[in-house]
């Protein structure tokens, strides 16, 4: 058994990471933080956690050393505390987009400041196992990925890796998302009255995840537009791209089954019948797996890749948990076997 605790455990993020800890038969979830719910149990906060949990939330300063420290902090606030947070635990798991970029300069322009923790940016691994497995293995600190990018990753990996894209055609991402990727604060956007019911353009151009597609794919050609739609979780991210001449849907499936025949938590939905012959998000509430589909039109060369997921579970939580399994080298699917649910 290991000790892992969670900073900035009263979020939708770090609740999901309770969840999936305290029904992990290799970890002790020892302790659990929060600044505005000092004291109160878990349950009060994570109702799903009630009868599971004795845990009461701590202040960061209370928190004892540990075998694996998860921090769900909002943007920023990690490379400001990571000095002292490293102190605490040999391991940890950064969910927030402080140490996914791997060039200053790159930050300093997507993210408009300066990092505060220059150093500490090389010492992080970007936590896609699909990409960075073998590393991971042996990594120290690995950095959450963002779920946006892990949805558009996933849907486009398949291509760069066997090479059948036409790079010097922009690849344009269509995102649609659910409300939890906002976090738990409450605001305007979120109240029920404007939130329900809406689609939203929320991010057209521009949005930072952008940066990590690019960076973790080798392309320097990758737009994202992201909309809000009617839904609690869930990404679905359809990218558009074009192929280079003489593609042909043999050649993508022998692309996406050679990607992600032995991933545990990817599966090909491409399917003639039912309704679910493409990725959907709703099917994958609370479970780490990523839905990857694909279509051609091979008149002009266009295709089009879908990749669905749960945004707090493979796009936050699930991944930092398979990232910690893979560190501390336990079965990578420990603790992440749940499949979502039907009817839902
Ligand atoms: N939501 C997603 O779909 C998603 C997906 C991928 C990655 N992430 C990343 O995961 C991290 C957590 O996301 P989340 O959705 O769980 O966020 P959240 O629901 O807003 O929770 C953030 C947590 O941090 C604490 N906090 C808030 N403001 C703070 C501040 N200024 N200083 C210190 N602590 C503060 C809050 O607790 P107290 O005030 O109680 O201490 C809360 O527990 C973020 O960095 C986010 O980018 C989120």
């Amino acid at each position: 058994m290991i000790k892992a605790s969670i900073i900035g455990g009263s979020g939708y993020a770090g609740g999901e990471l309770a969840r999936i800890l305290l029904s992990h038969n290799q970890v002790e979830l020892a302790q659990v933080t929060s600044e505005s719910h000092v004291g109160e149990y878990l349950y009060n906060v994570h109702p799903n956690l009630r009868a599971r949990t004795k845990l009461q939330f701590t202040t960061p300063d209370q928190i004892a050393p540990c075998d694996v420290l998860f921090i769900g902090l909002p943007h920023g606030e990690a490379q400001k505390r990571i000095e002292t947070l490293a102190q605490l635990a040999p391991k940890i798991v950064d969910l927030s987009a402080d140490f996914r970029l791997r060039d200053l300069d790159t930050y300093k322009k997507w993210y408009e400041e300066d990092h505060h923790a220059p150093n500490w940016v090389g010492k992080f691994v970007y936590g896609l196992p699909e990409l960075h497995r073998e590393e991971m293995k042996t990594a120290s600190y690995i950095s959450g990925v963002g779920c946006n990018a892990t949805a558009s990753i996933l849907a486009l990996l398949p291509l760069t890796r066997a090479n059948l894209l036409d790079t010097a055609k922009a690849i344009i991402v269509d995102i649609k998302v659910g409300s939890s990727e906002g976090g738990n604060s409450p605001s305007l956007a979120s109240h029920h009255p404007e939130r329900s019911g809406s689609v939203r353009s929320f991010a057209p151009v521009k949005h930072r995840h952008a940066a990590e597609v690019e960076q973790e794919l080798g392309l320097e050609n990758v737009h994202l537009s992201i909309t809000s739609i009617e839904m609690v979780r869930g990404v679905l991210a359809t990218a558009h791209c074009f192929l280079k001449p003489g593609t042909s849907e043999k050649d993508l499936w022998r692309a996406y089954r050679g990607a992600y025949r032995d991933e545990p938590f990817v599966r090909i939905v491409k399917d003639k019948t039912g309704i679910y012959r493409y990725p959907e998000p709703k099917i994958l509430t609370g479970s780490n797996y990523a839905d990857v589909g694909f279509e051609i039109d091979e008149q002009i060369g266009r295709a089009v890749s879908l990749c669905a997921i749960d945004n707090l579970m493979k796009g936050a939580a699930g991944s930092a948990v398979q990232a910690m399994n893979l560190m501390c080298g336990f079965a990578e699917t420990q603790g992440l076997e749940f499949a979502g649910l039907h009817p839902i």
